[in-house]
């Protein structure tokens, strides 16, 4: 049944809206995870999950679950859906989007009365953004069996150990030592995602299909030195932690920098998070702890990276008077999405006559996690000027719409391919 991308707009805006108001009222547009709005969030999606009559469940992890379930006799599925966390005073379409259209999808499928030849699975990934415990993909590194004991019991700033919070929410921590059982039905993962570039945007192209997503790495650094006085321990007696951070962070850009034109290879590193203790203006800097987060699709210049960095840490520590330590905090590997997918989803947006390209995204997502165990794949629409994870974000309600279309087709041509199969 065809999907009518004009009349798909009012269903799509409405739900941009709803959720567009579920933020820390001061800070718009926050939903953190396991927060309070969050919870809200998903009190919402419930409704909305109710509302289409869709089955709710709450997996291992903590995922919403909204599943629409075949007649036929079959327990494959396919998912569709993304994510409704967001960042600090994020935006409202960077995971949104992706959730309001697997709506849309069975939207159209439930007023068509459509029986599909596998059972259909909206999803809200728990937690897919960089959360207070140094780890982002909540769900998805726990749908695919790599959320690890360390990263579980880790807790936050508040004190509060992260399976702790994955229990509260409905999931099960002590199950997640594998890979969840579920995986073994799936035959696809779809994800429509903003792009959160300009790629799109720049070349006027409608749709994006996503060939490879940049390995991520997080590292914390730690520089401790000696708090004092700010009138009284002269310059030339001081350790102030924050002086030598802000060598390190410009040395983490500067590097970067040099490696992304030597290599050229995807490879940007951003140190966005810092904490300066005890932040007075009146005390020199005792300790200083940041992160920082590193995205590239080559491993060579990531080791030579890590490299480099670790000569500057070592020469720091011999010459500063502050002590300077690096550690490990989260990794998503450099993948490469499904290669029949891509070709499907390519064919998808060619039937429906929108223009698009085949590319590589520079940010994280969930599907990254979910390709180390099932096919999956991910459709790009363009959003205003490539911003992304600030409060400007902005994508046209119809290119949602569009994408909408795109994955709709795409699982109609995963039905045929099913169908085609069993004969
Ligand atoms: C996910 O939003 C990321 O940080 O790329
Ligand atoms: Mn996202
Ligand atoms: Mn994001």
């Amino acid at each position: 049944m065809e999907f009518d991308i004009n009349s798909n707009i009012s269903f799509i805006q409405e739900r941009i809206n709803d959720l567009e108001k579920i933020t820390e009222k001061e800070n718009p547009y926050t939903r953190l995870v396991f927060s309070k709005e969050f919870y809200d969030g998903r009190s919402w999606l419930r409704d909305q999950y109710t509302s289409l009559d869709l089955s709710i469940s709450t997996d291992e992890v903590g995922n919403l679950i909204g599943l629409l379930k075949t007649n036929k006799k079959n327990k494959q599925l396919v998912i569709i859906g993304s994510h409704i966390d967001t960042v600090p005073s994020g935006g409202r379409y960077d995971g949104i989007a992706g959730v309001v259209s697997a709506l849309c999808v069975i939207n159209h499928i439930k007023k068509n009365d459509i029986d599909l030849p596998f059972n259909l699975a909206v999803y809200d990934y728990l937690g897919e953004e960089l959360n207070d415990w140094g780890t982002s993909c909540i769900g998805s590194r726990g749908l695919a069996g790599v959320l690890n004991k360390e990263i579980l019991s880790r807790k936050n700033t508040a004190g509060l150990v992260l399976k702790e919070e994955i229990d509260k929410i409905g999931g099960n921590s002590k199950l997640l030592n594998k890979p969840l059982p579920v995986i073994e039905n799936i035959l696809a993962c779809l994800e429509l995602h903003i792009e959160q570039g300009k790629v799109l945007e720049d070349r006027k192209i409608e749709i994006g299909v996503v060939r490879s997503i940049p390995s991520i790495s997080r590292f914390s650094v730690t520089v401790k030195g000696q708090a004092g006085h700010s009138g009284t321990i002269l310059m030339n007696q001081r350790s102030d932690a924050l002086v030598t951070a802000s060598e390190i962070i410009s040395f983490v850009n500067k590097s970067a920098l040099k490696l992304s034109q030597k290599s050229n290879q995807h490879f940007v590193a951003t140190i966005g998070k810092i904490n300066v203790h005890p932040n007075s203006a009146a005390i020199i800097p005792g300790f200083v702890e940041m992160t920082i987060d590193l995205r590239t699709s080559s491993q060579n210049s990531k080791d030579e990276f890590l490299n480099i960095l670790n000569e500057k840490i070592s020469l720091l520590n011999d010459t500063s008077s502050c002590n300077v330590k690096i550690k490990d905090l989260a990794f998503a590997p450099y993948i490469e999405m499904d290669k029949d997918l891509i070709h499907l989803l390519k064919k998808s947006a060619n039937s429906l006559g929108l223009s698009n390209i085949i590319m590589d995204s520079g940010a994280g997502h969930d599907t990254a996690q979910l390709s180390r165990v099932v096919p999956a794949g991910m459709i790009f629409i363009p959003c205003k000027d490539g911003l992304s994870h600030c409060p400007e974000e902005y994508a046209k309600v119809s290119d949602i719409s569009k994408g909408t279309a795109v994955l709709w087709e795409m699982v109609q041509n995963l039905a045929r391919k099913k169908i085609e199969v069993d004969i």
